[in-house]
Parts: C-alpha cells; structure tokens; sequence
C-alpha cells in the first residue's frame, strides 16, 4: 500500500542546493514526501543514478545520504506539473545569474527563472500552497513573486481541474550552506532564517527544520529582512577575504607575513578566525554575484557611496587574481622558460567539483593570452567542464595551448612551473621530493593557497612564491 506522507514537499531545482538541502530534509523528515524537480532531464538522471558515485554534484557524505532516502520519501523528476499539484509546500531552488542584459545588465539578479517557476506554481498548484525562496534573492523579490501568483490565478484556462480556490503564502528561507562542506552545514546549520508575513506558514517551515535542528537556532523576520539578510552575508564573509587578500600584498611589500597576520587578529575573539585565509582570490557562483546584486540595490536607491564601498571587494579580488597570473608571467620571462605551466586545481575551493567563478579559471585565461601552455589537472573536475569554462571567459582561446593532465605527477618532467590553485588535501600529499626529482630545473611552485610548508619545500630544492610571505 503505498505510504502516506505529513506533508508533501516540492523543490524546483536539482542544482547544489536543492539536491543537499532536499536530501537532508528527507533524512531528517521520514513523516514527509519530497520531490525534487528540475527541466533539465540529463541532471536528473543522474540524481536516479544507481551508482551513487555518479550524482551530478560532488559533495561528501551526499552519496550516503541519498542512498538512504531515494526511493523512499525522496524522488528525483522532471514531473514539475505532477509535483507541485501535490505539494503543500513548494520550495524555489533554481539559479539566479547576475543579469547579462537589460536594466541592471552586469549587476542585478537575472530573477527569469524564478518568475518561471512562479508561474509554474500559479498554473498547477492547487488549494493552499507555501511557496518559499530557497534561492537568493535581492531584497522585495517576495512582491514580485506574489503579483504573478495572483495574476496567473485569474488567467488560469484550466480551471475546471482546480478544486476549491487557490491561496499562496511566500516565505524566505535562504540557504547558507558552503559547497563541499554542505551536508554537515546542513545537519548542523549556525542558523536557520525564516522570513514571512504570515505565522501560521512560518510555523509550517519552522516544523521541518525542528526534526533535527534546535528551535533556538531557528530565527524569524519579517520577509525583507530575511531577503536582504542572505546577501549582506556574502558580502560580509567576501569582504574578510578580499581584507586578508589586499594585505598579502602590503605584507610582500614590508616582510610581514600574511598567515603570522591572520593569526594574531583571528584570535582576538571580537574578530574570529574564520574567513581569514589569503587565497587567490574568492570563487563560487555566489559572492560576485550577491554582491553585485548589493551594489545594485545601493545604487538604485541613490546610494553611491553605499555601493562603491562594497564594489571594492570585487576590485580587490580581480586584482588578486590578476597580480598571482603576473607573478608567473614575469617568473617566465626573467628566467627565459619554455612558457609552460602545470595548474593544480580548476574547481573553485577543494572538496567540490564545481567551477563556477573559480580563480583558477581566470588566471588560466590569463596565462592563455600571454601565450603560455597550461596543463590542467583537478581531481575532480572533468575535460567537458574545464574546455566550457575556458571558452565561457574567452570562446576564442587557444585550444592547442591547453593539455589536460590525468597524472600531473608522471607528466611533471615537461614543466618548470606549478600552480597550485586549488587547496586539495592530496596536492600538501603529494611526495614533492619526487617531484622535484623529476620536474625540469629551475624549478618554480606558485602556491595560491598557501598550502606549502615553505621550509620543507625550499629545502628540495624548489623557487616557492607564495601569498603574503617569503
Ligand atoms: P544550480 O544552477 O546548481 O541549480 C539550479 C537548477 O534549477 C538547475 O538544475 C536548473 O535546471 C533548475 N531550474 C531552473 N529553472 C527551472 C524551472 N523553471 N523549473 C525546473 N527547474 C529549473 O544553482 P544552485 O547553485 O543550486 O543555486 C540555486 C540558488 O541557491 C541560487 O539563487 C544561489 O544563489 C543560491 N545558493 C547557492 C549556494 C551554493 O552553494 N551553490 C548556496 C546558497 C544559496
Ligand atoms: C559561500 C558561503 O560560505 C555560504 O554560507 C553561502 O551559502 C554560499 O556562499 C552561497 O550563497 O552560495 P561557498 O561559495 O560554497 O559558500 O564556499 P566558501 O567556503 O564560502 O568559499 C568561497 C570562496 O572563498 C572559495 O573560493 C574559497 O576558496 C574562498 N575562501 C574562503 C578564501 O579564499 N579564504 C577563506 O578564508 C575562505
């Protein structure tokens, strides 16, 4: 006999979010159906993928956790029409670019796709429907959500399937969960951040996330507040990273050195440690775009100044990226090198095979329009995904200067120059006086994450350039 479920849960999206955080619930949740659901078919197919080490999204634990649910109270689909008619709640997971064209081109949020899903909603939902913001949003996206709720009611043609009459509640429940950390941000969240107009809804959220997180973690605002709240959140914790960042330089400048920097502020208790490592640069596909989206809120409001001062973390984080590809750049002139370089990671931060926004991808076009090979490895990265992303920055690059390397060690006798863009557990591993065996001399390491033990490193044998320190 086919179970019933408490309540039934739809998400619209089966991206890095709505995969982790719908897998979670339904751990958690055994009382309620979720059904996740998205356009594209490919992605979920390999959500249904028996072998689990094939899910569209590297992140660990995730494989566990579906291998619990799926099939049982959680399921994967392109049936959007079935499942949102079946849904109490709907939750919108879908992506929300920075917009490439239009008013706020460059800036604000591209909201196409949450407008589809909201008129998804309008025409198949039926009685009352909690429809919550799960992707990030600027500030009053509720407003808009709502008007095509309620427009799309009354252009409804079939309505002679509705039973009884349509109502929608709209909750904020940003997410903030950190790729490859995802499912333990998920299990034990800081907070949870529900933001509604009506209790009675907000109490229907709040229910879900009691299965397994502390009500005193649970906060409630009011729908703005929890809107504009997740974005000032990225930008806060971006601009710790482009602070530290700028002062890698300044430290190169005057012989401090950044890590020794960290910390002695990390520990003041007022400051934390957290956010305060130097790096290449910040990636993922939402720190520039949240701030953006910012400055565009700031500015649209008349508030220049505003807006300019949270612009400068993404000058500063350009600026980083740009600085570490001149390094190398100048390192190959100086030292007349065949103009070669093996890049250590492509994804954005370890742990994840995402891409998006990656430093690495930036500094890779860089080094490409200077005309120098590169040789890419990432271990969990594929060829498909590294030859988009090149061509997503430059779709004229120069094809026959990129190699991709499966075994960056045995290939290491073509190169004179590493980078490490990507803070992978295995690259510390790595037996680096075997590399520095093999690698053509001089040899060079660029360390874009400061993984290194300097020391040990230029014991080998090997010229070592870091962030912030000598
Ligand atoms: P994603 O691109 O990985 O996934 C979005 C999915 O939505 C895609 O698979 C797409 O096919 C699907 N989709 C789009 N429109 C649809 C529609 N109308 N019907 C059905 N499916 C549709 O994006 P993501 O990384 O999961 O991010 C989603 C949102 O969450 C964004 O607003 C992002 O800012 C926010 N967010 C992301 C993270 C993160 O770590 N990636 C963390 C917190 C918040
Ligand atoms: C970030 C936030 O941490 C999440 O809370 C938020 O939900 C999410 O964005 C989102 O809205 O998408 P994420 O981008 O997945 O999560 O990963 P982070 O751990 O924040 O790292 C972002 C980038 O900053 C990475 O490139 C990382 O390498 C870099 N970073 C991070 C540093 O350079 N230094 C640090 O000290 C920390």
């Amino acid at each position: 006999m086919e179970k019933i479920f408490k309540k039934n849960i739809c998400c619209i999206g089966a991206g890095y979010v709505g995969g982790p955080t719908m897998s979670v619930i339904a751990l958690n949740c055994p009382d309620y159906r979720i059904d996740v659901v998205d356009v594209n078919k490919e992605r979920i197919n390999s959500w249904n993928n028996i072998d689990l080490s094939k899910l569209p999204i590297f992140e660990p634990g995730l494989d566990k956790v579906v291998e619990n649910c799926r099939g049982k109270n959680l399921f994967f689909s392109t049936n959007i029409k079935e499942s949102i008619s079946n849904a109490d709640i709907v939750f919108i997971s879908v992506n929300t670019p920075t917009k490439l064209k239009g008013i706020g081109a460059n800036y604000a949020s591209d909201l196409s796709w949450i407008e589809a899903s909201a008129r998804q909603i309008a025409k198949y939902s039926r009685n009352h429907t909690v429809v919550v913001e799960k992707s990030t949003l600027p500030v009053k996206t509720a407003e808009t959500i709502k008007t095509i709720l309620n427009s799309s009611k009354e252009d409804n043609t079939n309505k002679k399937t509705i039973k009884g009459n349509k109502t929608f509640s709209i909750i904020s429940n940003p997410e903030f969960l950190a790729e490859g950390s995802a499912i333990s941000d998920l299990q034990n969240p800081d907070r949870v951040l529900i933001g509604g107009e009506d209790t009675e809804s907000i109490n229907l959220i709040a229910d879900i996330y009691k299965h397994w997180v502390d009500s005193k973690r649970i906060i409630t605002t009011n729908l703005w507040s929890s809107e504009l709240s997740k974005l000032v959140a990225n930008a806060f914790l971006a601009q710790r990273i482009s602070s530290i960042n700028s002062l890698s330089e300044l430290c190169e400048e005057t012989g401090a050195d950044i890590e020794e920097v960290s910390k002695a502020i990390g520990m003041d208790s007022r400051i934390g440690s957290s956010f305060l490592k130097t790096s290449v640069g910040f990636g993922g596909s939402c720190f520039k775009k949240d701030i953006l989206n910012l400055v565009y809120i700031a500015r649209s409001q008349g508030l220049e100044k505003v807006a300019n001062y949270w612009e400068q973390i993404l000058v500063i984080n350009a600026h980083q990226r740009d600085r570490f590809s001149k390094k190398i750049i100048d390192c190959i002139e100086k030292n007349n090198l065949e103009p070669k370089v093996l890049l250590l990671g492509l994804a954005f931060k370890k742990d994840t095979n995402d891409t998006r926004e990656s430093a690495a991808i930036y500094v890779a076009n860089n080094l490409l329009n200077s005309k120098i090979e590169i040789g890419v490895f990432d271990p969990k990265v594929n060829i498909n995904q590294i030859q988009f992303d090149l061509s997503d920055l430059n779709e004229n690059y120069d094809k026959t200067l990129v190699k991709f390397i499966q075994d960056p060690v045995s290939n290491i006798s073509n190169y004179n120059l590493i980078a490490i863009m990507t803070e992978w557990d295995e690259f510390k591993e790595f037996d680096w006086q075997y590399i520095y065996s093999k690698i053509k001399k001089p040899a060079f390491i660029f360390d874009g994450r400061n993984i290194l033990n300097i020391e040990k490193i230029k014991k080998l044998g090997f010229n070592y350039t870091g962030l912030g320190r000598k």
